[in-house]
């Protein structure tokens, strides 16, 4: 694709990946993603904003080839979706210097083996002008490595924001049109990638709140025209309290934890508790990871199989933990044949929850009735939790 103009000598670049559907190898990309760079042209000086994933390379040198002249590269994030084809573009134009945190150019040099000589590094707050038209870069810790920076072009009120507000989505729309389109991407790219640093996100949005915004461009996916629609959604992700609702991710090997499962949803939903279930022998990981981030609950679903949680429990447990979603309150139910530690493997890889253990519930066997009583117990201990905190 051909350089797009956002406004008077500001221009998109980058790629529109159709193809990908997994992102550093763990995340689904359902719809493809883009890696976007921004072209900024001032009246003495030429700055190009981020680069793209480095097989993508070609598709941003090509929409160089009518650029004379580089002055600045400005990286706003380390990872090489963004930062991968800087060495081509230094090549291109040796003059340009590389405009980077202190942080990231540490992380630079380690990366693409840059050279020290070609960097400038910026404060927090620090300007840089291009004649008419002036960079502000804003350091943005954790978004989602500790070197982040956003930058805002003054004159046309336009936040780069790279990863922050990012969604993997491959379309020739170069604003959004689409909200809800769109919301449900940039929901899922928060779960999957900025919900671990949930805290600092909450400082970067409170950082960002005095600045007159009139657009937002991201390093993925469309750029935004009305920043409120993704600010409010980030400050409802971030800010807003749990929701009624319980995400319950199971596995079952001959149907008795399926059979459990199916009677506490029953039982939730009785009590007025709404339910997301995920089988995760079948269940798209985004989609899980997206659910977390309301949910006031997690129960998860499990038979013991070789004296644990099945592997694919452990692995959606082993996620939850490390996405820190806000939820209060946790249980565990399932099956066991004839012994193990499931409980107590499972409660011990969620250190980062800050959650109460609500009274797990396991059987021998198929289910009995004591099973399905213990069951109903837990449906009314949750909504009785959810209950006190407001969460119905
Ligand atoms: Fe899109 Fe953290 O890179």
């Amino acid at each position: 694709m051909k350089p797009r103009k956002i406004k008077d000598r500001i221009y998109w670049m980058g790629s529109v990946d159709w193809d990908s559907r997994l992102f550093d190898s763990r995340i689904p990309l359902p719809v493809g993603t883009s890696y976007n760079a921004y072209l900024i042209e001032g009246s003495e000086k030429t700055v190009l904003l981020d680069t793209v994933d480095p097989p993508m390379a070609d598709e941003l040198m090509s929409q160089l080839e009518g650029v004379s002249r580089i002055d600045y590269v400005v990286s706003q994030h380390a990872e090489q979706d963004h930062s991968g084809t800087i060495p081509l573009v230094l090549e291109k134009y040796p003059d340009a210097k590389v405009i980077s945190t202190p942080k990231a150019k540490g992380m630079l040099i380690d990366l693409l083996k840059l050279s020290d000589e070609i960097f400038i590094t910026v404060d927090d707050g620090e300007t840089l002008s291009l004649g008419d038209k002036t960079l502000k870069f804003i350091h943005a810790p954790w978004v989602h490595w500790p070197e982040t920076m956003v930058t805002y072009l003054e004159e046309d009120k336009i936040l780069f924001s790279c990863d922050f507000f990012g969604s993997h989505i491959a379309t020739t729309d170069l604003f959004v049109t689409d909200e809800g389109r769109v919301y449900e991407a940039a929901k899922r790219y928060y779960a999957e990638i900025l919900m671990p640093f949930r805290g600092v996100i909450k400082k970067n949005l409170e950082k960002l709140a005095p600045y007159d915004l009139e657009i937002i461009a991201p390093g993925h996916g469309q750029v935004f025209s009305n920043p409120k629609f993704i600010l409010d959604a980030y400050r409802d992700w971030t800010l807003g309290a749990p929701r009624n609702t319980v995400v319950l991710p199971y596995v079952s090997m001959h149907k008795s934890t399926k059979l459990m499962v199916e009677h506490l949803v029953a039982a939730l939903v009785e009590k007025g508790v709404r339910v997301e279930l995920f089988n995760l022998a079948v269940t798209d990981i985004g989609k899980l990871a997206m659910a977390l981030i309301d949910a006031a609950t997690i129960v998860v679903g499990t038979p013991t199989v070789l004296a644990g949680p099945h592997p694919y429990a452990a692995y959606g447990t082993f996620l939850a933990n490390a996405l820190r979603p806000k939820a209060k309150f946790i249980s565990i139910i399932g099956s066991y044949g004839w012994g193990g530690k499931t409980v107590e493997t499972l409660a011990g890889m969620i250190p980062n929850l800050k959650v109460e253990i609500i009274e797990p519930v396991l059987c021998k066997g198929v289910p009995s009735e004591d099973t399905f009583n213990a069951l109903d117990d837990l449906a009314v201990a949750i909504a009785q939790k959810h209950k006190e905190n407001n969460f119905i």
